[in-house]
């Protein structure tokens, strides 16, 4: 087990393209363990290849259950692509272990289908995901499309969080 650092916004590395996953070996089943576990250790729900340096289309999630308990709903997903997306957009709240100490609201589908293959390299499908996992997915893979939810923000919003998040940047640096 390894817990990796997680790449900061908006380093280039979250922009880069990430190319498809070929082989599904042992080094593929550690490096998805190391998300997991980078992930949890930042008490985060979704983390993308990308985020912690690794240009590789893999995403590994983890919806807490009724209690607001992880381990229950473990997904790791491997070239996943979103097939459908339906519904009304709906507003969404969201963070991004990349995007430490903010938050802000964009817009999502409620419910959408996708096609992914296992840590065995086989096809697997979820197929009209709604509530939160259906955010997630929207928000991880488009961390595979080189996207950070912060992209989606209006720009005005968006000079916003770049002044703030500046000041917030320097106060990490500072608690190090
Ligand atoms: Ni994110």
């Amino acid at each position: 087990m390894a817990i990796r650092n997680v790449v900061i916004y908006p380093d280039e590395i979250l922009r880069k393209p990430n190319a498809d996953v070929t082989v599904f070996d042992d080094d593929l089943k550690q490096l998805c363990a190391d998300m997991l576990d980078t992930m949890y250790k930042n008490e985060g729900i979704g983390l993308a290849a990308p985020q912690i340096g690794v240009n590789r289309k893999i995403v590994v999630i983890d919806i807490p259950d009724d209690n607001d308990e992880q381990g229950k709903n473990q997904l790791i997903l491997i070239n996943p692509k979103i097939t459908k997306r339906e519904g009304e957009l709906v507003e969404s709240q969201e963070g991004c272990l990349s995007v430490p100490g903010y938050q802000d609201t964009v817009m999502r589908y409620p419910k959408v289908s996708v096609t992914y293959q296992d840590l065995e390299g086989k096809e697997q499908q979820l197929n009209d995901v709604e509530g939160l996992l259906a955010i997630c997915l929207q928000h991880e893979t488009d961390h595979l499309d080189g996207v950070v939810f912060v992209d989606k923000l209006s720009r005005l919003k968006r000079d916003r969080l770049h002044k703030k998040y500046s000041r917030i940047l320097k106060e990490l640096q500072h608690a190090e």
